[in-house]
């Protein structure tokens, strides 16, 4: 049998049965049969409530607090929100416009009956406006963000980010999004001709663990929490009617610990998306992509083309079934892992229907064009940097003989919460993440600072495992982004530009998504200096 010649030698994709991650649903929450789900339609932006729309031009006002939402049919639902009230409307985690350039100003008012925060997730703001747990908000006391948008278009988020409480925190739901607005983006608003609400939609993808009373359920201490109802824009398993046109989405994964794999599906043909932008806005141009992985945190910007369907036609958005085998040699057995300890690892996804599109008739008389305009050069980025003489960091994830996570020697809680290092403001560093072969997959997330990804050993970017830059990238590579996901065994280089305004010490994390992980302290904190 042919043997392995390097630490990665093959990557298999299989089909394989579903998979559920070590604490899936307890055995009486099982997802719906298939006739229970799509009966609902896709919540909306705007209005009230969940996914209302507030312009960030005004000072806002946010209340942490536990509210009740009619989220599934019967019995209401207790959501943590961040709860708030424009010109007379009732806001739960409202979307928030900004442009940038703009200085915005919230407010925190926790009413919770312990910490939280509000991080502002993707944006470049100093250390007290960051949101996370260096600056707890106790119960009862408030807190107010207020910095300057330097960041360019695109859809960012916000969420809750106390020290070991983030997850069960966000899966009750503190979190929202956030619309970054800018000349390039409304260039490109112009030649689409798509409207933000109509065709140019949010896709907010959750997954919950939704117990028989439509109570959301977690367990203190759990690993990988992965929900038994899947909630896009607040919606279990919606519906969206489309007409034969080109769509906007923007997809965003806010689970707790499920990686998705999204794919649009017309029976078993894909369709494919024009992938425009990611964490950190546009890409230069677009690139076809048939799916993507989309790791807690990560943002896909993707055009997708109903134009051939028929009315009565159905799409279905699925997460595809993705089983990734590392080290693996042909004879299908696991050769060593290099760095030591046991057999090659896994990386397991189930299939998982999040929504249904049904194309009608397009009402008006005016039908959109069945062409898009060309999308070359929809943004300028600067060119990859020449990190050759770049100091480099490495950063190795691993899980200890007791399961708890590490990012080198750091645990978060067991290495208390003093910084893991200092980086001079102004410094450009190359870091070098290498997680363990026998790990998971992590997607890690710095907060204050874009990167760039320089290379990656392994992952394919789609299901033809196309690399379409040099260093292994795929197309979701090649922007800014603040969330990279590394395989296991795989070593990412991402150059980090540590060019910001601030003065004085600033402290940021770097940590896994996957919310539980974080929790459990694979996370560090790393402090910026003059
Ligand atoms: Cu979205 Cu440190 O988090
Ligand atoms: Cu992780």
């Amino acid at each position: 049998a042919a043997t392995v010649a390097g630490p990665i030698a093959l990557w298999r994709w299989t089909g394989g049965h579903g998979h559920r991650f070590a604490s899936g649903p307890a055995p009486d929450l099982q997802l719906l049969p298939p006739d229970a789900r799509f009966v609902q339609p896709l919540r909306l932006p705007g209005g009230e409530g969940l996914l209302a729309e507030v312009d960030l031009r005004m000072p806002l006002r946010l209340i942490a607090q536990a509210t009740t939402q009619a989220l599934f049919p019967g019995a209401p639902t207790t959501l943590w929100s961040y709860a708030g009230a424009s010109a007379g409307r009732a806001l739960f985690n409202p979307i928030l416009h900004a442009r940038r350039g703009d200085t915005v100003e919230v407010e925190l008012d926790n009413r919770l009956a312990e910490a939280t925060t509000i991080h502002w997730h993707g944006l470049a703001v100093d250390e007290a406006n960051d949101g996370s747990g260096l600056h707890p908000v106790a119960p009862g006391a408030r807190r107010r963000y207020r910095y300057r948008v330097d960041n360019r278009a695109g859809l960012y988020w916000y969420h809750a980010h106390p020290h070991g409480r983030t997850g069960v925190q966000l899966q009750r739901g503190l979190a929202g999004l956030m619309l970054v607005e800018d000349d390039e983006e409304r260039a490109l608003k112009q030649r689409l001709g798509m409207r933000w609400g109509e065709r140019d939609l949010p896709l907010m993808i959750a997954d919950k663990q939704v117990g028989p009373d439509n109570a959301i359920v977690y367990k203190d201490g759990a690993d990988d929490w992965i929900g038994n109802r899947v909630l896009v824009n607040w919606t279990p398993e919606p519906y969206l009617d489309v007409i034969p046109a080109w769509y906007r989405f923007r997809l965003i994964n806010v689970a707790n610990a499920r990686m998705l794999r999204p794919c649009f599906l017309h029976g078993d043909r894909v369709l494919p998306m024009q992938l425009i932008g990611t964490d950190g806005g546009l890409l230069e141009r677009a690139w076809p992509v048939d799916d993507l992985f989309l790791a807690p945190a990560q943002r896909a910007d993707v055009l997708v083309d109903f134009g051939a369907l028929a009315p009565g036609e159905r799409v279905r958005l699925r997460s595809l079934e993705y089983v990734a085998m590392e080290n693996e040699d042909e004879s299908g057995a696991f050769a060593p892992d290099p760095m030591g300890d046991h057999p090659g690892a896994a990386a397991m996804g189930e299939p998982l229907d999040l929504m249904e599109l049904r194309v009608i008739e397009c009402a008006t008389e005016r039908r959109p064009p069945a062409r898009l305009p060309p999308l070359e050069a929809i943004a300028q980025l600067p060119p990859m940097p020449d990190t050759r003489d770049w100091p480099v960091r490495a950063l190795r994830l691993r899980m200890d003989e007791e399961g708890r996570w590490f990012i080198n020697d750091w645990n978060f809680h067991l290495s208390g919460h003093e910084p893991a290092f200092s980086v001079r403001r102004g410094s450009r560093e190359v870091w070098e993440i290498r997680n363990s072969m026998t790990s998971m997959p992590h997607p890690m997330h710095l907060h204050g600072f874009q990167f760039r990804v320089l290379s990656r050993s392994i992952s394919p970017p789609d299901i033809r495992g196309r690399q379409v830059a040099a260093g292994g990238l795929g197309p979701q590579d090649l922007g800014w982004n603040d969330t990279v996901v590394v395989w296991p065994g795989e070593i990412v280089r991402l150059a980090v530009d540590f060019a910001q305004n601030f003065a004085g010490t600033q402290r940021y994390m770097l940590h896994c998504h996957n919310l539980e992980h974080e929790d459990m302290g694979m996370m560090l904190s790393f402090a910026v200096t003059d």
